[in-house]
């Protein structure tokens, strides 16, 4: 594949890293210092208190889901995306909640905010935005009526480390935020993700729900006393507050997670650079351009048709398809969720057909890879062999 969504994510100095720790007599390969250096590095980086290092994007989904339920057991409605993963929205269901689907506003890829806010009920528990593929989903406007009507936001950013709103990191707005550093993303744990908080509760409940929910996890002294003093007959050391899961990391992900950090902003900007060039060059008369870039950042290039149109569609694949060019229709999460089998009977027959820009999407868009070594001229052919179609 001359073009294919991901190029030499994880380097070579990344691997000596983890062989120099490897040379090590008796090296720690479980849960560690270095898991727990990331952590810390993370959090500096994006400007949170606390961050829990996790084994995949879809497990940090799960545990943040895990903590609304913690706070309403009664479950409730979960604003969500039909364009996402699907752990975004199996992550609701599997906590007992119900997605209540808002359809996307065709600049960002992301939840139309004036839609977020018309769907907001009495019941409604969290809104759990994905910044899709990059782009910066966040809205002043939505920012403050979710304050006003105290809605928590929860942020998805598995696929736009690095992006910013009004200047700041995304995943520093929400009350929790979500991160994933499978091999496809900007950087790669291997598989991996993070959920970062401000919120010191949060926090102490994420780590005992990363391991089993076992009491011992938490690192509040506080916390630790309030249980053993609560349950003196059990041995503190094994106390289970939650029933949980083992979504613990390893050493190895805590050292390339370290080592990946440490060129990740500089890999956000010639991201960027790539995609405006890509942007500026694609044929505005076919393929959109008019995306919010300010602030995005993005490990794709989203194609996507100006028009619905079954011929160009079937010609962008073709052409794609001879010059080697990896690519994902639906953009990269399967297209609209709401198709899936996993909704059928969750959701009424025919949902789908509520929301248009993500169907769009689902016909019409495409995802290919941006990653930091494609060269101006490989850019400069990819946009040639696009506008051939
Ligand atoms: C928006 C979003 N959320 C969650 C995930 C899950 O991350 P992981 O693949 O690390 O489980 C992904 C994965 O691709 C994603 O794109």
């Amino acid at each position: 594949m001359k073009y294919p969504l991901m190029r030499n994510n994880i380097l070579r100095e990344d691997l000596d890293a983890v062989i120099e720790h490897l040379k090590q007599d008796d090296p720690i390969l479980t849960h560690g210092q270095n898991v727990r250096d990331f952590e810390a590095e993370w959090s500096a980086w994006l400007g949170v208190k606390h961050s829990v290092f996790v084994n995949s994007g879809a497990s940090a989904n799960l545990l943040t889901m895990a903590i609304l339920k913690v706070r309403y057991p009664e479950g409730g409605e979960v604003i969500v995306p039909p364009l996402a993963w699907i752990s975004d929205i199996a992550s609701v269901l599997q906590n007992g909640f119900t997605p209540v689907f808002v359809d996307i506003d065709p600049r960002t890829l992301g939840m139309d905010p004036k839609r977020i806010c018309a769907a907001i009920t009495d019941r409604t528990r969290a809104v759990f935005l994905t910044h899709v593929q990059g782009f910066d989903a966040l809205d002043d406007a939505l920012l403050t009526e979710l304050q006003q009507r105290r809605v928590p936001l929860i942020e998805d950013v598995c696929e736009s480390h690095g992006a910013t709103h009004q200047g700041r990191k995304l995943g520093g707005f929400g009350w929790i935020s979500n991160f994933s550093f499978y091999y496809a993303h900007h950087m790669s744990t291997i598989e991996g993700g993070m959920v970062c908080t401000n919120d010191q509760e949060v926090y102490q409940q994420v780590r005992m729900l990363r391991s089993h929910g076992m009491v011992r996890e938490a690192n509040d002294p506080a916390v630790l006393a309030a249980y053993r003093s609560t349950y003196p007959e059990l041995n503190p050391d094994f106390i289970f507050a939650f029933p949980a899961y083992n979504t613990r990391n390893t050493e190895i992900g805590g050292i390339l997670g370290r080592s990946q950090l440490r060129r990740l902003d500089r890999n956000v900007k010639r991201r960027t650079d790539n995609l405006l060039r890509f942007m500026k060059q694609l044929d505005a008369s076919k393929y959109r351009t008019d995306f919010k870039v300010e602030g995005s950042s993005n490990y794709a290039f989203n194609l996507i048709l100006k028009r619905p149109d079954k011929v160009l569609v079937e010609r962008v694949m073709k052409v794609m398809r001879e010059a080697g060019v990896e690519f994902r229709r639906g953009s990269a999460g399967g297209g609209n969720q709401i198709r899936q089998p996993y909704l059928k009977g969750v959701v009424p027959k025919d949902h789908h057909l509520g929301f248009p820009e993500t169907e769009h999407i689902h016909f019409y868009g495409f995802y290919i890879g941006n990653y930091p070594d494609l060269r101006d001229e490989e850019i400069d052919e990819l946009c040639q062999i696009l506008n051939s179609a």
